[in-house]
């Protein structure tokens, strides 16, 4: 893999060539300008505004509760403090089940948020609203494996894809998406193996979080590396604070681990 960090802005179009070029994705989530500065100057090559803002920032249990506004109001300041990397927003829990909510939805986002792509987590229904966003002109990242706003149906976060029959399912959705326009497929606690065969086949950037070393580029939450996330840090992060004495060092070093492929090891990742 090439270590040339590309210094442009990013688009879509960069995170395809990062791809083809095995240069690994590296990426974060930020909710306001301070830290989208930070993970910016150290070379994220995107920043994602996730909805995860509920659990971290907001003191939820889960994602749910999370709105379209929490979403733009994060997701300005995450845009007016990076230059370089490409911004993507979450739609949260309920703002894209129909297709007219979907487009009025992501269109907030990019209009009075400043994203310039979007993220959804798979369901059934998400194919066509990813092939409507896709003909508006919208980015999309299909989000697969463990979707935390399915929460209460699953009863638990845990890893999915390990039975035979789950894992070619999700080998199967991801080539629909690809199909109906995704620009990017993001895997959550998903086997390493099953992982790999999927950003093998696919066209467009995988990108994981606990979906182990062989996907295009990684992803964790912000808060989860610099250890002030509540609860019990999760199998498949790693904390960057540990060594360190600053939060600039600890997000320089979790860039250069992505990079050169040094995180995630087989420890972070499910067999
Ligand atoms: O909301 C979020 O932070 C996410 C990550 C788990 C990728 O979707």
């Amino acid at each position: 893999m090439s270590q040339h960090a590309v210094t442009d802005k990013v688009t879509t179009q960069t995170l395809r060539q990062m791809k083809t070029a095995r240069q690994r994705i590296v990426s974060l989530t930020a909710y306001d300008a301070a830290f989208a500065r930070v993970l910016d100057a150290a070379g994220c090559d995107f920043i994602l505004v996730g909805d995860s803002v509920g659990m971290v920032v907001q003191g939820h249990a889960t994602t749910i509760p999370v709105s379209v506004d929490d979403i733009i109001y994060h997701t300005r300041m995450v845009a007016r403090g990076t230059q370089r990397a490409l911004v993507m927003a979450d739609m949260p829990f309920m703002s894209y089940h129909s297709p007219n909510e979907c487009l009025h939805n992501a269109a907030r986002l990019m209009k009075e948020g400043g994203a310039e792509m979007v993220k959804l987590e798979w369901g059934a229904l998400q194919l066509d609203m990813v092939a409507r966003l896709t003909e508006c002109g919208i980015p999309v990242c299909a989000h697969l494996g463990l979707t935390p706003q399915a929460i209460f149906k699953m009863g638990t976060y845990r890893v999915q894809g390990r039975q035979h029959d789950t894992a070619q399912k999700m080998i199967a959705d991801a080539r629909a998406l690809e199909e109906a326009g995704a620009d990017m497929l993001l895997l959550e606690c998903v086997p390493m193996k099953l992982a790999e065969e999927i950003t093998r086949a696919a066209t467009v950037p995988v990108i994981g979080i606990g979906a182990g070393p062989d996907v295009d580029g990684q992803i964790l939450v912000l808060y989860d590396i610099l250890d002030i996330a509540p609860g019990k840090r999760t199998r498949f992060s790693k904390n960057y604070m540990r060594e360190v004495g600053s939060i600039h060092t600890a997000i320089e070093d979790y860039v250069r681990e992505v990079r050169t492929g040094a995180f995630p090891t087989a420890d972070y990742a499910f067999q």
